[in-house]
């Protein structure tokens, strides 16, 4: 009977021990990166709340750069990184990411960059620590002009032509030489498709840009705004 007893505890604890290692599986596995660019006056257009500090928003700036998962396109999120520092965003990458990676729409940038960290950043940090995370978003920013690459195929801010989706990748691909991503946001009150951001991927050190490949169920709008 004693012997059943410790046996089964035994079990117990091992298939405790079981859990603990799915449940942290999530925890460093990603394939690649998604770097994930923004206009800007399309948050502020879809946002239910007007923008509260509205800048002169005429570039493509960072939403973020997510580890990501070819099997699970809902990538890894909750990771048991470090949490965000703000020292670590010393005085010059700051002045740097205010340009880059600013938060249209509250306003307060460090808190974006916070949420951006804990949500994704945490989840490679053994690639990437904080401080080169934010260094290589900033650099893989610089590396393509996106607003100046679309300027150059005449695809500029316009009230009423549309572009199809290959109109818009066709000229970044070209620049890139890789190929891109477009996601869209509907304009509740037109119901217009309007371009919001542009993916570009890298390989699992973040170093090498690569093709992104588009995931199931993502239908390409016949006719995007960009406004
Ligand atoms: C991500 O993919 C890797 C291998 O492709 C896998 O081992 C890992 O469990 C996946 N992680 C999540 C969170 O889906
Ligand atoms: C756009 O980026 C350029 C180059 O970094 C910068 O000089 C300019 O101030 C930016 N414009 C806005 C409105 O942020
Ligand atoms: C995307 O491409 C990668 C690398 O070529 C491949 O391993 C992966 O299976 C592809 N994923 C999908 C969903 O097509
Ligand atoms: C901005 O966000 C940071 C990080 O969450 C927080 O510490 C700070 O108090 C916020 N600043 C303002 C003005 O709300
Ligand atoms: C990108 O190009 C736009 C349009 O030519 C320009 O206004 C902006 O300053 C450029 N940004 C950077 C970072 O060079
Ligand atoms: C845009 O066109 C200008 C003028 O032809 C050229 O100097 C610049 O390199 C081009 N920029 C991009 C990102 O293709």
């Amino acid at each position: 009977m004693g012997m059943l007893k410790s046996s089964l505890a035994f079990l117990v604890l091992a298939f405790a021990f079981f859990l603990c290692f799915i449940m942290s599986a999530g925890d460093g596995s990603y394939d690649y990166f998604q770097f994930v660019q923004q206009w800007p006056p399309t948050n502020c257009r879809v946002r239910k709340r007007p923008c509260s500090k509205p800048r002169p928003l005429q570039n493509f700036t960072i939403h973020g750069l997510w580890p990501s998962n070819y099997s699970n396109p809902t990538m890894p999120s909750k990771c048991t990184g470090s949490q965000f520092k703000k020292e670590n965003v010393y005085p010059q990458l700051r002045s740097k990411l205010k340009i880059s990676w600013p938060d249209v729409e509250s306003g307060n940038d460090t808190r974006f960059w916070e949420s951006e960290w804990n949500k994704h950043g945490r989840c490679s940090e053994q690639t990437l620590n904080q401080v080169k995370y934010f260094q290589r978003s900033h650099a893989m920013w610089r590396s393509h002009n996106v607003t100046e690459i679309l300027r150059n195929a005449s695809i500029v801010p316009h009230p009423t032509q549309t572009w199809t989706y290959s109109d818009i990748v066709s000229p970044i691909k070209a620049a890139t030489k890789r190929t891109p991503l477009l996601r869209c946001k509907r304009d509740p009150t037109t119901n217009t498709e309007l371009l919001h951001e542009v993916v570009f991927c890298y390989d699992y050190k973040a170093k090498i840009q690569i093709d992104c490949n588009r995931t199931a169920g993502y239908p390409n709008p016949q006719a995007i705004s960009f406004q």
